[in-house]
Parts: structure tokens; sequence; C-alpha cells
């Protein structure tokens, strides 16, 4: 066989060595740059961030805090210019605003800040030069570039739980026009040139959940709103600018958030969507595949300690071309559907999954699974759940039908080339401890504090199955750890690797893995190895972000020449400051959250 060296899309780069500085470290033949920060101006008439001076007014025009996702999506068909579009997941006030000592003492006007800087921001970029940088084009307005944000954007609801009584508010009686859209995590580009965006940790910025009505309590406590405190530890309080967030007065409010968002980034006027038909969780993101008969596949994972992983079938067919009639078609696609959640079995005895990680004497982690109905259109498969019901308290119909509790799914991406699907889970120190279930072999250590990444094979490569095949091509850790696998590779030639949280794939189709809250005295950072051949397991560290900063995106462009990356709350870490930060990048006077992009210095293909 070839050499690996010599194959096309092998992964030839030095990898980098496990650090802790405050700084983003590529590997030897590559350079990065900042592409945005937070406080950017992105609309006209806005200054640059100034941390003494900040309002929401300012905040809803310049880019937002904490980015997540990334799509990198073409302008034109020259390869010169792009749409970025950006998630920001939350806030750290305590790093944003000069002498904060607590919640309770903002001001409203910095609440409205935070809200302002929540949501998503879309920005017009072009390369530089040949190169594989790229930076925002200045100079004028650019008609694309947009602010969503918590504070004032109107969304439209769709699907069949849109309008439903569990949606009305006294703000909006007809339950179909939420306002803004919350802690979005992660996302996907999707086949017809939009983004799909996840709702995720929504419960944190609610209070009064002790004075819902009592029929309300338990699907409330399901998504993690505390039904016996009024104001939680760790609570936002933004019931003091908008009290919608009191649901003691609008006890629907919380159910309006936790779907997945479509945002149309080539129009700019366009009224973003939350899709019903998806069910809503704790959402991670969605990706999407064309499936071999035309309908679109989303997969999704519902990030918790023992929480599911989900897929989304179409009713109707992706229509191919970019023509406008075939464009207004694919909008329509994930309006209706049919919502699956997973049950995952083992092939091997249980009393060889010991919970250490020891692999079982089939020599693999593995084994099949079945895709459970939940809902189809207006149709529940879930006895005692009407399909109104099953959407939108949807984790309760996952533990009706005993779908399989794994380990925090986040990320769950297929790869377009192969279909087969990749899904982070990122750690669980809950599994075995306690009542807490113990590890089966889809997630098989107790007290996992490494996650692993778990690969699926629908049956026939059909991605409308509802029966697949998994296994697990790599058990995170040090590789000194014995509990760790890296698919039978040499583990003295691969990287340490901890808390897997975002996938992404390259056009060779290598998998490429950002952390979050590794837990092997390093930063965070990117990794890259190959899936299929003799390769496959050969994990090499990429990149390394700041203390305290968790590495999102990542999105490697359609030509491979650039890999973005966000790097999302530098400077985390307990006790630090935006007066007494932990780190000052990216430009020495306080953290930022900010997206990079990396390139090869030579112009060559990324990670080759
Ligand atoms: Fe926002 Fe699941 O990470
Ligand atoms: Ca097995
Ligand atoms: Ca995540
Ligand atoms: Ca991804």
């Amino acid at each position: 066989r070839e050499p690996a060296a010599d194959r096309a899309g092998a992964l030839t780069f030095k990898p980098i060595p496990p650090n802790e500085l405050d700084s983003l470290i590529v590997p030897n033949g590559y350079d990065s740059a900042v592409v945005i920060r937070w406080g950017d101006p992105i609309l006209p008439g806005v200054p640059g961030l100034d941390v003494r001076h900040q309002t929401a007014q300012r905040q809803s025009a310049q880019f937002g805090y904490n980015n997540d996702f990334l799509g990198v999506l073409p302008l034109g068909r020259d390869g010169r210019r792009a749409l970025l579009v950006a998630n920001h997941e939350y806030t750290n006030e305590e790093l944003m605003f000069p002498g904060f000592t607590s919640q309770e003492a903002l001001t409203v006007e910095q609440v409205k800040v935070a809200m302002a800087a929540h949501g998503m921001s879309v920005v017009e970029l072009e390369r530089v030069g040949g190169t594989g940088q790229w930076r925002p084009v200045g100079g004028r307005l650019r008609p694309y570039n947009r602010r969503i944000t918590m504070l004032e954007t109107p969304f439209r609801f769709t699907g069949p739980a849109a309008g439903s009584a569990w949606l009305r508010t006294a703000a909006d009686p007809k339950g179909t026009t939420p306002i803004g859209t919350l802690n979005n995590c992660s996302g996907g580009v999707t086949p017809w040139g939009t983004v799909l965006s996840g709702e995720e940790n929504f419960n944190q910025y609610f209070v009064g959940g002790d004075a819902a009505p009592a029929e309300l309590k338990p699907r409330l406590a399901r998504y993690g709103i505390s039904t016996t405190v009024r104001v939680p530890a760790g609570s936002r309080r933004w019931e003091r600018a908008q009290e919608r967030f009191d649901l003691a007065l609008h006890p629907n409010e919380a159910h309006r958030f936790g779907w997945i968002v479509e945002v149309d980034p080539y129009e700019p006027g366009s009224r973003p969507r939350k899709h019903t038909a998806m069910g809503r969780f704790k959402h991670e993101g969605a990706n999407v595949i064309v499936a071999r008969n035309g309908r679109v596949v989303a997969y999704m994972g519902d990030d918790e300690r023992f929480d599911y992983l989900y897929k989304f079938v179409s009713d109707r067919e992706f229509r191919p071309g970019d023509s406008a009639a075939a464009r207004r078609h694919n909008l329509t696609l994930l309006e209706s559907g049919t919502l699956y959640v997973a049950k995952v079995t083992g092939d091997s005895p249980a009393a060889e999954i010991d919970g250490s990680g020891k692999l079982p004497s089939d020599g693999a982690f593995d084994g099949t699974g079945r895709w459970i109905k939940l809902v189809s259109g207006e149709r529940s498969y879930v006895p005692g759940m009407s399909a109104v019901e099953v959407l939108t308290f949807t984790r309760l119909a996952g533990d009706a039908v005993g779908a399989t509790k794994m380990d925090r799914p986040e990320d769950v991406q297929p790869s377009l080339l192969t279909g087969k699907v990749y899904a982070a889970m990122t750690n669980n120190t809950n599994r075995g401890v306690g009542t807490f279930a113990a590890a089966d072999e889809a997630n098989p250590r107790n007290a996992n504090k490494h996650g692993h990444i778990f690969e699926l094979v629908e049956d026939r490569g059909d991605n409308t199955a509802e029966s697949f095949t998994w296994s697990l091509p790599i058990v995170c850790g040090d590789p000194a750890d014995p509990s760790t696998y890296f698919a039978g590779y040499d583990k003295s030639a691969v990287s340490p690797i901890s808390c897997p949280d975002n996938v992404a794939f390259d056009s060779a189709g290598n998998l490429w893995i950002s952390t979050d809250g590794n837990q092997l005295d390093s930063n965070d950072g990117l990794f890259a190895t190959a899936i299929e051949g003799s390769e496959r397991g050969h994990l090499k560290q990429f990149l390394t972000v700041p203390p305290g900063a968790e590495t999102c995106g990542p999105f490697v462009t359609g030509d491979d020449r650039s890999v973005f990356v966000a790097v999302q709350h530098p400077g985390e870490i307990t006790g630090a400051t935006l007066d007494d930060p932990a780190s000052t990048w990216p430009d020495g006077d306080f953290a930022k959250p900010a997206v990079v992009v990396t390139w090869r210095l030579d112009g060559g293909p990324i990670g080759s």
C-alpha cells in the first residue's frame, strides 16, 4: 500500500505538544490570525468595544460574546468572499464588566448588554491576498452583516407544535413568534446554504419555577429548571430586565427555547425560524445529510449526562440546484418529518463491561442499535403523549420509550463522504457513581472524565434506516492510560485528548475534533485523525487555545485551505475577572472570545 504521507488528504503535520500558554499555538509551517472578536463593530454607526461604556444598543451592532458554532458559507463563485455565521452561546459578566461583583449587582442596562451579546452574528469576509487567511470586509455598509440577539430579534415557530397552548404567552397569545434565541451552542450548515443552531442550556435564564403551575413542574424539572427555589444558584437574573424570564408570571416562556433554529444568511431580512418538528431538548446542534432517497436527515445530541441521541428524517425530498424555486422548497424541509431517538445495544456480555474501559473479549466496544420512532407529523408513537407533547417535551418521550442514556452527546455529524455518523460524548463523571446508571458497552467507563467518540453506521448505508451498527473508535484520555483506545493504533504515536465536544470533516474525510474542559492539565485544542484505512486512530493535536477557553467550530473550508476555530470564554477560570484576568488573549489587555483562522504558509491543504 502507499505510504500514508503520499496519499491525498493524509495528515502529515507535526503535532503540537500539550501546553498551558496564553496564546494560540499551531504547528510549524502554519500561521493563524484573529478574524473577529467580541465587540468588533459589524453594523454601521457603532464604535469598537469600550468596556467602560457598554450599552445594549452598541452590543446589538457589535460581534457578540462567547462564539461557539461557526459556519463559513461561500459568497459568489470566485472563492474570494464568504459569510461567517457564528453562535454566541452565553456571557461571562465577570470578564465583560469592570468592577463586576455579582449578577444581582449588575445594572439593568448591563443585563441588556448581556442579552444583546447572546444570539448569532453574520459577517461578510474576504480572502487576504491569495492565501488561506480571511478577514471581515470593512469600510462601508456590508449588506449581509447581521446581528440576531436575545434582546429583540423575532423568530417564527414552524411545524406541528407552532401555536400550541404550551407556546402561548401574554406577549404572544398565538404562540408563533418567540423573541430571541438562547444559549446557541453548536450547529451545522445545510446542503441548501442555511445554518442550523442548537438552543442548549436555556434553563439557567429562568427564575420563578417554584411558582409555576403544578402540572408543568415535572416538565420544567426534566429540563433542569428548579421547581422548588425561586432564584436558583447561578441564575442570570434576566427577569430584572425582561419580566418574561420569571416563570411565576409567564410559565410558558421556557418552552419557547430548546429548539433547533434555522437562519438564512443569504437573506439578511429573513425571519429566522425554530423548527418544532425537530423536538425540544438541550440541543447541542444539528447536522444534515441528504439520504439516498432524497430525504434529508438531521443528527442531533442532547447535551446532558444520561441524555439521548436523536435523528430527524424529513417528509419531503431535497431538490438540488440553486434556483429560487429549489431554495424555497428546501427551506421547508425541516418543517415536517419524523423524529427518532436511539436505543443502543452492545454485542459483548454485560459481565465483560466492568466500567474500567478494558476492552471486552471480542476486542471492541461495539454493537447494534435501533432508531425508535417518537413522532411523525401529527402522529405520536409514544403511549399517553400527543404529538405536540412529544415535540415540546421530547426528553420525557425519550424516557418513556427507554432510549439509551449516553455520556453527554455533544456534536453529532455525518461524514458526507461515507454517510457514517460521528458523535462526541464529552464526559460523564456521574456514570456508575452511587445510584446513577453504570457503564454499558456504548459508555464503557464509570466516572468518565475524558469522554469518547461514537461511530454510527446506518444499515444498508441508508441514513433513513431504522437500525444501525456502532463502535467506539476513540476512548479519550492520556494514551498512557490503559482505559484509552485509539482504534488499535500505536498509542505511542497519538496525542492525548480529553473532553471531545465538536466534530468536523475536511474534504478528504478526516475527522477534526475540538475539546472543552481538558482534564489533562493542558489547554483545550483541536485534533485530527483519519477514520478510514490504516491511519484510523492516528490522532494528532493541531492547535491549542489560551487558558480557560474551549475550542469551538471547527470549520474546514471546502477548498481545505483554511480551518476556522472559535475561541470561546478565554480566561474563564474561577476567581478571574476583567480587572484581574487569567488570560489577556488576543490583544494583551483582557480576554476576548474571538474567531481565528489558521492556514498553511505555503498555501497547501490544511493537515497535510
Ligand atoms: Fe454548549 Fe454542549 O456545549
Ligand atoms: Ca463488543
Ligand atoms: Ca459544545
Ligand atoms: Ca460540527
